[in-house]
């Protein structure tokens, strides 16, 4: 990858392809997209990653593509409130906090071209892309998938599934948060990586265990059956046991954007899928 960077600061255009030697280079721009439900961690997660990846000698581009965010702890690049006025959506049309942030997404679809070129134009290695929090929306209407399909274009890309300590320190919480994290998957159709944010608010026996309900499905079962009953165990159930079925486990790193801690074996696992482990390079 490093060798990728190198070879896209040079004059070559944007994408295009080059024999160095015996390998081809795909000159690329590395997609992130931060993606949880609202309060998870994303924005606090995009700055500090900015900060570790910076401070690794990589260069960043910061995008913003939540219209509704008032004053996030990162300065972006490039930034959806620059084409919509999420304030004057809400006001003009007279909706609430949701209706103007689905008509703010439906609106920017538009300007996404103009997003994208923006973030070409800033020749980075890797963009990382703050998304809206309300999971219902954003995912689930056409407007986020197309968001994001739109502002990667045909360049590798990943996103960051951030599970909430506070709502993943319980079996069903997390069992939950999983399900979300596959229905998302479906929507974005990209390869995932679950993160499990904030674990500095955890001891270390708590987020071991969250680990390993990750790896071992018969321990999360047995924590299921202690702490669930009746419909809740029975639905608990028939889900970790779908989970398992799709084998989608690349574990859940635990990462503290607050103490800048588990970015290393984050960094490992963006290296692992860029250099195109899970087939990237469509
Ligand atoms: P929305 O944009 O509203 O969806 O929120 P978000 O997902 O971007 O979360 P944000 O980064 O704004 O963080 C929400 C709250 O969690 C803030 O009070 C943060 O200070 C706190 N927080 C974020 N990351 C961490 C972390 O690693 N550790 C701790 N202890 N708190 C965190």
């Amino acid at each position: 990858m490093q060798i990728e960077n190198r070879a896209r600061k040079t004059n070559l255009p944007k994408n295009s392809k080059r024999v160095v030697g015996h390998i081809i280079m795909v000159l690329s721009m590395f997609f992130i997209f931060v993606v949880g439900t609202a309060g998870s961690g994303k924005s606090l997660l995009t700055a500090s990653l900015e900060k570790w990846l910076v401070g690794s000698d990589l260069s960043v581009t910061v995008a913003n593509i939540d219209p509704g965010v008032e004053s996030p702890p990162y300065t972006s690049d490039v930034d959806i409130r620059e084409y919509v006025d999420y304030g004057e959506i809400m006001n003009q049309f007279g909706l609430g906090p949701n209706g103007a942030l689905v008509a703010s997404l439906d609106m920017a679809v538009g300007n996404i071209n103009d997003l994208r070129e923006e973030i070409l134009e800033t020749e980075s290695d890797y963009v990382l892309v703050d998304c809206p929090g309300q999971m219902e929306l954003f995912a689930y209407r056409n407007s986020g998938p197309l968001m994001v399909s739109g502002l990667r274009g045909n360049d590798p890309a990943i996103s960051l599934y951030l599970l909430d300590s506070n709502i993943a320190r319980t079996p069903t919480g997390y069992l939950s948060s999983m399900l979300l994290g596959v229905s998302i998957n479906i929507r974005f159709g990209l390869p995932q990586q679950a993160l499990l944010s904030k674990s500095d608010i955890l001891t270390e026996d708590e987020v071991e265990r969250i680990v390993q309900w990750g790896e071992e499905t018969y321990l999360l079962e047995e924590a299921l059956d202690q702490s669930a009953s009746g419909l809740s165990r029975e639905y608990s159930k028939s889900i970790l046991e779908m989970l398992s079925n799709l084998d989608t486990a690349t574990g859940t790193i635990p990462v503290s954007a607050k103490e800048m801690m588990g970015f290393d074996i984050l960094y490992g696992e963006l290296q692992r899928v860029f250099s195109g482990g899970d087939n990237l390079y469509e």
